[in-house]
């Protein structure tokens, strides 16, 4: 029979392809995921016991870091970091104006003032000339963002750093391995703050995240800090007003697990964004930048961007093929954050990124057939 001209269009096949999919991951370790909660909740111990001691000196081993201090999110690791620094009233921090908003809560809440800055438009992170531009007479630290697991350009900002005196805190909490000059990105700062939330490169089931450092006495504060002032050892014993944010047991002891196959998953996320850099080429589209010799990107998030990224998240979406925006506002355009004072314009690179950045999905068990689909439909949408 003829088709007539009104009759409907065959609907594209649906692919089921998740943004993320923390479920797969655990599918593919539950024995052993089991095991170790089921250990945990036997022995009684929940709280500052013998798994959070051995994940921190297996995660301090991996990351080349002298110290490494478990906590319970990333958001605490900067606030703890931004407190053993002795940032407080009085301070400014500067960070940039892309990055997920805890990076700025983090620094509002040990009272000191965020600072923004722009950032860099091949790796969209801050590196040196966007903090020079950023620096007032009360800058106590700043926080580069190694944002979506691309690395911020430290060597010029740690020169810039030491010669005014500023700390510095890298804030690794979408880069777990992401490397510079062959050393882990959270080795170079004074900290390394990290975030174990689930979707990370090293998830947790459930909110914890750590700091790492090469400096003792640091450490120390950041141990008094994290378990309400007390030092380790002595719960009798107040001598600073600290928090409570500490990693409890259970969470170390999945965190553990996972960190013996750290190293595996972010090779394959790498891998994956070479296929995605293959199967897009040609398009127009600007790719991520995945390291030159000097650095290693770990890929929590690949984002393309594109200035047709809202019609071609919503072709995606229509597929079955999930996105993500990371983020739909730079900071100072965030309602929270209004009061810094900030215009629309004043950070050009930012608001560049989050008007067309798109995320696809990137995660250890997509396939290889996944990540050929979701070429396949970007590649269609650009026809
Ligand atoms: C760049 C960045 N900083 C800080 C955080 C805060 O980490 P958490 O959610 O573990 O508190 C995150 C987490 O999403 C992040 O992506």
């Amino acid at each position: 029979m003829k088709k007539t001209a009104s009759a409907p269009a065959p609907s594209p096949p649906q692919v089921k392809i998740p943004f993320f999919n923390v479920k797969r991951q655990y599918e593919g370790i539950a024995v052993e995921l089991r095991a170790a909660v089921c250990r945990v909740l036997d022995s009684g111990a929940y709280i500052l016991g013998p798994e959070g001691k051995a994940f921190e000196a297996e995660f301090g081993r991996l990351m080349g870091s002298r110290r490494a201090i478990g906590v319970s999110s990333g958001t605490a690791a900067l606030r703890l970091a931004l407190k053993a620094l002795g940032a407080g009233p009085g301070d400014d921090v500067v960070l940039p104006a892309m990055t997920f908003i805890a990076t700025a809560t983090a620094v509002s809440e040990v009272g000191a003032r965020p600072v923004l800055a722009d950032v860099d438009h091949a790796t969209m992170t801050m590196g040196a000339e966007q903090v020079r531009a950023a620096l007032t007479r009360k800058t106590k630290a700043v926080i580069p963002v190694h944002l979506y697991g691309g690395v911020a350009d430290m060597d010029p900002l740690m020169k810039l750093a030491k010669a005014k005196g500023l700390a510095v805190i890298e804030d690794c909490c979408q880069a777990h391995l992401a490397a510079y000059e062959g050393r882990c990105v959270g080795t170079i700062g004074d900290f390394g703050a990290f975030s174990f939330y689930p979707t990370k490169n090293l998830g947790a089931a459930g909110d914890a995240g750590a700091l790492t450092t090469q400096d003792a006495a640091l450490a120390e504060a950041v141990l008094r800090l994290r378990n309400v002032g007390r030092p380790p050892g002595d719960n009798s014993r107040h001598e600073i007003v600290g928090y409570n944010s500490r990693l409890d047991e259970i969470q170390a002891a999945v965190l553990r697990i996972k960190l013996r196959h750290l190293e595996r998953w972010v090779e394959r996320r790498r891998a994956i964004a070479s296929l995605y850099a293959k199967g897009l080429s040609g398009l127009p589209l600007t790719l991520p930048d995945p390291g030159t010799g000097r650095t290693r990107h770990a890929f929590n998030l690949f984002v393309v961007r594109t200035p047709d990224r809202d019609p071609l998240m919503r072709y995606l979406a229509d597929r079955g093929i999930g996105t993500g925006v990371y983020y739909p506002l730079p900071l100072h355009l965030i309602p929270a954050y209004r009061d810094l004072g900030y215009k629309e314009g004043a950070f050009p690179e930012a608001e560049r990124t989050v008007r067309t950045g798109l995320a696809l999905p990137v995660y250890p068990e997509l396939t290889d057939e996944e990540a050929g689909m979701v070429c396949k439909a970007v590649r269609s949408f650009f026809k």
